[in-house]
Formats: C-alpha cells, sequence, structure tokens
C-alpha cells in the first residue's frame, strides 16, 4: 500500500474530498497512509471489496445491533460489508458514501441482494450528512470513523448525533479510538471468540496480504493456509463496537 499510488493519482480526488484528505497530512500517499486508503477505495474499490469479504464481522455486532428499526444511517458504508446486514432491519435505509467507485459497487451488490428495501447510497462525509436532524433510529459507521477531522473527527461525531433521534443509537462498528469515544460518553463492548480473516483461498491470503499487510507475508506463506489469524497480521479483530444512546 505504502508504495501502490503517488501524487499523480490525487487527481481523482474530487475538490471536497482532496480539502478533507490532503490537506490533513502532507499530501503524499507513500507517507501518508491514509491518504493512500482514499486512492484505493477510488482506483481499486474491487480490490478494497476481495480484502474485506474476508474481514467479516463478529455475529455477537451483528446481533448486537437492533433488528427492527424504521430508519437506519450508515455513514462510510464502502462497499457495504455492514450496509448488507442492515437492509432488512429497516423500512428505510440511506448508506452516505464519499467514494464514488465504492458507492457504483455497493449500488451493484445491493441490486442483487433485494430490491424491494429502501435503500438509498448516496454521497456525502462524516461532517455533511445528508438527512434531516433526529432522522434515524441507528447511525452507525464501520471501520470508518477516526478522531481526524478529514474522516470525521468532532465534527463528524456531532454529525452523526445530529441525525439520530433522542433515544435512538449511535455506533461506532470496529473503533480504533476507543478512548477518544470513551471521553464523549461512548460506552464499548466486545464479542469473545478464535478470528480469523478468511480469505478465499491461500493464493488470495498470499496476494492481499502482500499488498495490505506486508509484515506477515513470510508467516502466511509458511502457514499455507486461507484462514489467517487476526493477530499474525497486526491488526485487532472486527469483534467490537462503541455506542451512545441519544438523550430524550
Ligand atoms: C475502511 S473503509 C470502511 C468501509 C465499510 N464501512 C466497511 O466496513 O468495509 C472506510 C470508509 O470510510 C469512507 N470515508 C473516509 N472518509 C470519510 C468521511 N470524511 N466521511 C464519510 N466517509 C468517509 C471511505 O470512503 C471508506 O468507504
Amino acid at each position: 500500500m505504502r508504495t501502490r499510488y503517488t501524487t499523480a493519482d490525487l487527481s481523482v480526488l474530487t475538490r471536497d474530498e482532496a480539502r478533507r484528505f490532503v490537506s490533513e497530512g502532507d499530501g503524499d500517499p507513500q507517507t501518508d497512509i491514509a491518504l493512500a486508503w482514499e486512492l484505493l477505495y477510488r482506483l481499486d474499490p474491487e480490490l478494497y471489496d476481495r480484502l474485506v469479504r474476508a474481514e467479516r464481522l463478529h455475529p455477537g455486532v451483528l446481533e448486537w445491533l437492533p433488528d427492527e428499526v424504521e430508519r437506519i444511517v450508515e455513514v462510510g458504508a464502502g462497499t457495504g460489508r455492514l450496509t448488507v446486514e442492515l437492509i432488512h432491519r429497516a423500512g428505510e435505509v440511506v448508506a452516505v458514501e464519499p467514494a464514488a467507485p465504492m458507492r457504483e459497487l455497493l449500488d451493484r451488490k445491493l441490486s442483487r441482494v433485494d430490491r424491494r428495501h429502501g435503500v438509498r447510497v448516496t454521497p456525502g462525509f462524516f461532517d455533511d450528512v445528508p438527512v434531516a436532524d433526529d432522522f434515524a433510529d441507528l447511525v452507525v459507521a464501520c471501520s470508518a470513523l477516526t478522531p481526524a477531522q478529514g474522516h470525521g473527527g468532532e465534527a463528524g461525531l456531532a454529525e452523526m448525533e445530529r441525525v439520530c433521534r433522542p433515544g435512538g443509537r449511535v455506533v461506532i462498528v470496529w473503533p480504533n479510538h476507543v478512548d477518544w469515544l470513551a471521553a464523549h460518553g461512548y460506552r464499548y463492548a466486545s464479542f469473545p471468540g478464535e478470528m480469523f480473516v478468511e480469505f478465499a483461498s491461500y493464493e488470495e491470503a498470499a496476494e492481499l496480504t502482500e499488498i495490505f499487510y506486508p509484515s506477515a507475508v513470510a508467516e502466511v506463506r509458511r502457514l499455507g493456509q486461507r484462514r489467517v489469524p487476526y493477530e499474525l497480521l497486526g491488526i485487532n479483530p472486527p469483534r467490537d463496537l462503541a455506542f451512545k444512546v441519544i438523550a430524550e
């Protein structure tokens, strides 16, 4: 990932995206890993989708989420790892995603899953969610919100809470800054058990590890299996969430 893109690729970003993603670091995707990921979402969305198909959420997370509400908003929906799990849980689901190629892939995926449900995939950002105040019963983000301004930050968290109705829940699935969320009144839940990245084949495990987790390649090759423990890749498994119930 660190060498995959160069500053020449930054032209793929819209002005609104560049304002959020480029100004935050030094503007070079070879040294700013968050910026490299933003380029991946736009230049190689299928590759991203192959990775997340292998990184499935813990069933406890999915069971914890409400299974029947009126409206759900998901921000940073990506290619729909969580979205596809939400569409049967609400009459209306709004999936907000800034990267156009990710939205297109998600739209295609949703049209294959089920056309009957009210799912809308729309552009937007954490700090600019295109729905009214108190709109949703559940406002959720999965592996997307961070304290950095361009990827949510204080303004993004406040905006998620703005669109959540009193008594509703804002949920951050697979949070990577738990202390920051706790300082904003979020509680934490984690679900136990062994978890593996479930690549489609050993060949895919080797190929995708080389791209996304290069320091683990030798060990993945030594193991020679399609299932790889998260710990071996140096990442925490997608087994947790942080949540806040909005005051009535
Ligand atoms: C690691 S991906 C997670 C995608 C999806 N939720 C999943 O679990 O696979 C991060 C996502 O957040 C989106 N994102 C990044 N910055 C954002 C922002 N400021 N506002 C909204 N979404 C953002 C990216 O476009 C990308 O789809």
